[in-house]
């Protein structure tokens, strides 16, 4: 018999890593696969539809043509990190170091693995609150750090997303000696929950008396709405409150801000010590980030406030949200109305959906929603642990980034087969 290692690799070869091993797939591949398949309104993944604004598709046009191809500074390009520092200042109230406040991540998701990577050691505890984007605990997981979660509580029939709230004793028991990290995100996906002033000095508080850290991922800042009355709804950036900046790292991302996800342009900001921890982690991951889409990112963050850009962006997708609000509660379903973000969440609970042997609730009710609506759904469990999945049972996800056109058709199908 030859000693010769065989040519076929053995089973054992193809075994994915134990980090990785007991990870899905997205439920974004699963859905939108469905929706092509079922030609479906596809109102499952988060990205806008329509085009970007005229002002940044330039930029890039022209950083490209300026022959600006080569790698970027690690931490991100000079001119972008100073866009951000301008634009950042005035929010957190104080003067932006560009140069150690500020790095630039591959999207807010690379800036979500590389501070579990530069600041969660092995045996760390990491907070989440549930729902939560669902790459939080992956990313704690490969840094070898173990989530721990404390699921956001609702009243059944809940209508606003702001009635959802945090149970400060539940939130108080989760804290342990290990705990490094909380994560925390407002305007919230996929509730589009906006955590008020008192309940963020709340959490500061926990915070700061378990002497832990903050990632603040405020991806959908400016996809705030007022009131129905009219009054205005506030996005705090966890980092102004007192004795938060020290602790906190606050994610931002083009790609929500600009409407160009796929340029995958995100920030992290904070304490020169976090962003230099992050910036260790980073200079491994992606080494740097695109050039050309730095410069026009910052190139939008420059103009973003002589175009009146964010006012711009809050009131289409406000008109968005109202379109996709309507077209839910005039076929009897029951939306929870986001204060934030571009989602919605929609009870489920009266519709009659068989669930197959095995089949969690919402997952039936997605697929349904495909298969029988013709549009399609998230379901909201991906977004929980194991043991608090059932929460979701009677909840479907909708996104509004879409065009108004998609919308109106999403509505025409509701009324068809709901109404
Ligand atoms: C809460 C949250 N954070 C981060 C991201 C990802 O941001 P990026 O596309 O910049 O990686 C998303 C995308 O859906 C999100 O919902």
């Amino acid at each position: 018999m030859s000693n010769q290692p065989s040519a076929a690799a053995s089973a054992r070869a193809f075994v994915p890593a134990n980090r990785v091993r007991g990870f899905g797939t997205t439920v974004f591949a699963e859905f939108s696969a469905m929706a092509l398949q079922y030609n479906a309104v596809n109102l499952g993944q988060g990205f806008p539809n329509f085009p970007a604004p005229d002002f940044i598709k330039r930029a890039a046009q022209e950083a490209i043509e300026a022959d600006l191809n080569q790698y970027a500074r690690g931490a991100g390009q000079i001119r972008l990190v100073n866009a951000l520092a301008e634009t950042y200042g005035p929010l957190f109230g104080r003067e932006l170091d560009p140069l150690q406040e500020i790095v630039i991540t591959t999207g807010a998701t690379e800036g979500i693995f590389a501070t579990m990577q530069g600041l969660v050691n092995p045996g760390d505890e990491v907070i989440l609150i549930e729902p939560f984007y669902d790459s939080y605990s992956p990313s704690v997981i490969m840094a070898g750090g173990t989530p721990v979660y404390v699921p956001l509580r609702a009243t059944e029939g809940t209508r606003r997303a702001s009635e959802w709230w945090l149970d400060m004793d539940e939130l108080a028991a989760a804290f342990s000696p290990r705990t490094r990290l909380l994560v925390l995100n407002t305007p919230m996906n996929p509730i589009g929950k906006i955590f008020s002033r008192t309940e963020l000095a709340q959490i500061a508080a926990l915070v700061q008396q378990h002497d832990v850290l903050v990632l603040s991922d405020e991806v959908y800042e400016w996809m705030v709405y007022p009131e129905p009355d009219g009054a205005p709804v506030e996005h705090v950036r966890l980092a102004t409150l007192p004795g938060m900046w020290e602790r906190t790292l606050t994610l931002g991302s083009a790609g929500k801000t600009f409407s160009v996800t796929g340029w995958k342009i995100g920030w992290a900001i904070g304490p020169a010590p976090l962003v230099h921890a992050v910036l260790m982690a980073h200079q491994w991951i992606p080494f740097t980030v695109a050039t050309p889409l730095q410069e026009a990112v910052a190139t939008a963050l420059e103009q973003a406030p002589k175009e009146d850009y964010y006012q711009w962006l809050a009131t289409t997708y406000q008109a968005k949200r109202d379109k996709l609000l309507v077209a839910l509660e005039d076929v009897g379903l029951t939306p929870v109305r986001p204060d934030g973000s571009y989602f919605v969440l929609v009870a489920t609970g009266h519709l009659p959906v068989p669930v197959p042997e095995g089949t969690r609730r919402d997952v039936a009710v997605a697929r349904w929603f495909t298969t029988n609506v013709g549009v399609t759904a998230i379901p909201p469990s991906p977004f929980y642990s194991p043991d608090h999945q059932y929460l979701t049972d009677n909840l479907a996800r909708f996104c509004f980034c879409k065009t108004d056109e998609m919308l109106d058709e999403a509505a025409r199908r509701f009324r068809a087969k709901l109404g």
